[in-house]
C-alpha cells in the first residue's frame, strides 16, 4: 500500500495512474478509522479501480480547541485496516498541516445557500466553512472522478453536494448508508473515547430515533420533538444538545408536513463530553 504525505507525491502517482486508465475514486477522512469508513472505500471500488484514502485530521474544522488536541490519531492501525479492503489499490494520503495550508491556517467563508445555518452549523460555528475548505482543497489535489461521503453526517454530505455545484468541481457525490454497530449505534471514531458506561447507554439515541420515526407516521414534526426531548430529559447520563426533523434537501425545520417531501430527524447528543450525531429517513 502507498502512503504519501506530500502533494507532489500523490499527485505524480495519481497522473502515472491516470494514464493508465485507472479511475480514480475518493474517501477523505480524518483517520481513526472504523467499518464506517472501510464501507465507503468498498462502495468506492464499485466504481473505481484505485481508491486514494485521506486521513488528515483538519484543524479549521474544529470549533472547540479541547476537541482537535483529543480527536484520536493513530495512521498505523488506520493502514493495517485498509490493508484489509485491499492491499495494492489504496493510496493513502497523510499530509501535515503545513502541506495543505501553508504557513496560514484558515478556512474560506462560503455561502451553500443557507444549508450551513441549520443545525450543526449553529451549534459549532464555522465548522462547514473548514469542512468546505479542506474538501475542496483535497479534492484539486486528488482530482477524482467519485468521491465518497457518509450519510451519517447528512448535513455535510448535502453541503458538499451544494459546494461541488456553486464551484462547478469535476466530481460525482455519491452519498453511503450508515454504518452501525450490532447495539445501533452508529460508528464514529469519537466512540472510542467514550468510557464503557457511556458507550453502554449510546444506542439509546439511534433506538430513539427509531421510535421517533414511528410516532411521525400519526404524530406532527413539533409533537415528535417535544416526545423525544421528553425522552432525553429523563435520561440520565446522555444529554441532547438537538432534536430536529427537517426537509433534506433545505435541511430547514418541518413546520407542515407534505406528502411530496422527504423529511430526516437529526439529533446531536453529549456522552460524557463527546458530542455524538446521527439521523434517520423517516419517509
Ligand atoms: P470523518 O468523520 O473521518 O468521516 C469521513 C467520512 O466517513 C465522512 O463522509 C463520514 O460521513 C463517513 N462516516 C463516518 N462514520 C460513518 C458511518 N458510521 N457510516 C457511514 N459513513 C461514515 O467527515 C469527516 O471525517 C470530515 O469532515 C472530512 C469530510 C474528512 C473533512 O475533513
Amino acid at each position: 500500500m502507498k502512503v504519501v504525505s506530500s502533494k507532489e507525491d500523490l499527485t505524480e502517482i495519481i497522473d502515472q495512474l491516470k494514464a493508465k486508465k485507472n479511475s480514480i475514486g475518493f474517501v477523505p477522512t480524518m483517520g481513526a478509522l472504523h467499518d464506517g469508513h472501510l464501507s465507503l472505500v468498498e462502495r468506492g471500488f464499485k466504481d473505481n479501480s484505485i481508491m486514494v484514502v485521506s486521513i488528515f485530521v483538519n484543524p479549521t474544522q474544529f470549533d472547540n480547541k479541547k476537541d482537535l488536541d483529543k480527536y484520536p490519531r493513530n495512521l498505523e492501525s488506520d493502514i493495517k485496516l485498509l490493508k484489509k479492503v485491499s492491499k495494492d489499490k489504496i493510496i493513502v494520503y497523510a499530509p501535515t498541516v503545513e502541506d495543505i495550508y501553508g504557513a496560514s491556517v484558515s478556512s474560506v467563508s462560503f455561502s451553500f445557500d443557507g444549508l450551513e445555518n441549520e443545525m450543526e452549523g449553529k451549534f459549532r460555528k464555522g465548522h462547514f466553512d473548514g469542512v468546505g475548505t479542506i474538501v475542496k482543497r483535497l479534492f484539486e489535489i486528488v482530482q477524482p472522478e467519485f468521491a465518497y461521503f457518509g450519510e451519517k453526517d447528512f448535513q455535510q454530505l448535502q453541503i458538499i453536494r451544494k459546494l461541488v455545484e456553486k464551484q462547478h468541481l469535476n466530481v460525482k457525490i455519491i452519498g453511503c448508508k450508515i454504518h452501525r454497530e450490532a447495539s445501533g449505534l452508529a460508528m464514529s471514531s469519537r466512540n472510542s473515547r467514550l468510557k464503557k458506561e457511556y458507550l453502554e447507554a449510546a444506542p439509546f439515541i439511534y433506538k430513539t430515533l427509531n421510535e421517533a420515526k414511528k410516532k411521525f407516521r400519526k404524530m406532527s414534526a413539533q409533537k415528535v420533538t417535544k416526545w423525544v426531548e421528553a425522552q432525553f430529559a429523563k435520561h440520565e447520563l446522555l444529554k441532547l444538545e438537538y432534536f430536529n426533523i427537517a426537509n433534506v434537501k433545505s435541511l430547514k425545520t418541518l413546520k407542515r408536513k407534505s406528502p411530496k417531501q422527504k423529511y430526516r430527524a437529526f439529533i446531536a447528543v453529549f456522552a460524557d463530553d463527546i458530542r455524538l450525531i446521527d439521523n434517520i429517513a423517516l419517509n
